[in-house]
């Protein structure tokens, strides 16, 4: 076994499926391998009712615990089956798992997954649970990949902000000196992803095209813009438990002169994700973009305009694919977790102190 090869997994608010990566972390973390598998819309559906109450929650999460474990196992499997690698030669794979609520507000959040039936499909050591200790010790539990970021993206002449595109918006502010900061600041894809389901049948609106052709509604921005959460000071940490299709649904109630147009509405939740995106930016020198939300191109170009002069960048840019950099953080934070090390930035989190996160399931 070597000691340096961990496997992250990743499955996001977004519910499009898991990344799995091999990570290297004998020095500078490494990505030497990655997979993606898609969710199919049956699962997707059955994990986004799961993200809000209804009948016999118990038995549906215990259920679709199971149901992912193996479809992370087969991830895992396909990962090292493309590079060569034995399960024996892996030390543990870092699982987010699935979250299905999350409440600091209430003291949980719930990440489903069944790493015991992980570490027996895998046959590999798994860490999981990462974010239930930080929120034991007063914390949001999230952000997480803040420390991760620092490792990767801190430079020591620029005042650098790592955003993450994914269902939520997430942040990492990393001053040349001084503390780190890192909140959630709104949603990026889920309401646009919501949306684009409801009236186009896909479960995302692709490099942003049709809410490129659309038209801004004042109105409607000002309301969206109106959401206290977003005025909050950090630390704070958001999800599908504010920003669904109840909360949108809520927006677009009433007070229209006319029904507004589907696709103007598309390019309204595309400004309104830039602009929570562009206020925590604020004071950048340098922004690098990562999650799927990189492939949104006219979201992309919308958080360039709204912030120059200061270059918004891929962090392919700087040497890691966008769509695998959370995948890589949980590879991190297990690491982190066996050596004994903290994952969490308590002044990130608001937790009192750093803590080794995450539950170990031996192999
Ligand atoms: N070509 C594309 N055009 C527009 N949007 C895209 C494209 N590719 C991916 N996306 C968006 O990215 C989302 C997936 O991103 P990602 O996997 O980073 O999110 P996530 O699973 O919510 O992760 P996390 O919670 O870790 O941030 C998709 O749901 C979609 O909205
Ligand atoms: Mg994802």
């Amino acid at each position: 076994m070597s000691d340096s090869l961990y496997v992250g997994l990743m499955s996001g608010t977004s519910l499009d499926g898991v990344d799995a990566v091999l990570l290297d972390a004998s020095g500078a973390p490494r990505v030497l391998a990655s997979v993606h598998h898609p969710f199919d819309a049956a699962l997707r559906r059955e994990l986004l009712a799961l993200n809000s109450p209804g009948d016999n929650e118990v038995d549906r999460c215990a259920r679709l615990g199971n149901e992912l474990a193996k479809r992370y196992a087969a991830a895992v499997a396909d990962l090292l089956r493309g590079c060569g690698k034995a399960a024996a030669e892996v030390r543990a794979i870092g699982c987010h798992g699935q979250t299905v609520r999350h409440r600091p507000d209430r003291g949980y959040t719930l990440q489903i997954g069944n790493a015991a039936l992980l570490a027996e499909l895998a046959g590999i050591a798994v860490v999981a649970d990462f974010r239930s200790r930080d929120i034991a010790a007063g914390g949001q539990g999230a952000p997480l990949a803040p420390a991760f970021h620092a490792t990767l993206f801190r430079h020591r002449s620029e005042n650098r902000v790592v955003v993450n595109l994914g269902g939520i918006a997430n942040v990492t502010r990393l001053p040349i000196e001084g503390t780190i900061v890192g909140f959630d600041c709104g949603p990026a894809s889920c309401l646009m992803d919501l949306w684009a389901l409801k009236h186009l049948g896909r479960p995302y609106d692709a490099g942003g095209e049709w809410a490129a052709g659309g038209s801004v509604l004042p109105g409607l921005l000002e309301r969206l813009l109106d959401e206290p959460f977003l005025a909050l000071p950090p630390p704070k940490s958001t999800g599908r438990d504010l920003f669904n299709e109840a909360w949108l649904a809520a927006r677009l109630q009433g007070r229209f002169s006319t029904p507004p147009g589907p696709r103007d509405v598309q390019a309204t939740l595309l400004e309104f994700t830039a602009r929570c995106v562009a206020g925590a930016c604020k004071g950048a020198s340098r922004v690098i973009v990562c999650g799927g939300g990189t492939g949104n191109d006219a979201l992309m170009r919308r958080l360039a305009q709204l912030l120059a002069p200061s270059p918004v960048e891929s962090s392919a840019a700087h040497g890691l694919d966008p769509s695998l950099v959370e995948a890589a953080a949980f590879a991190w934070l297990a690491e982190r977790s066996l050596s004994g090390a903290p994952g969490n930035l308590a002044d990130v989190t608001g937790a009192r102190g750093p803590r080794v996160l995450g539950a170990v399931y031996p192999k």
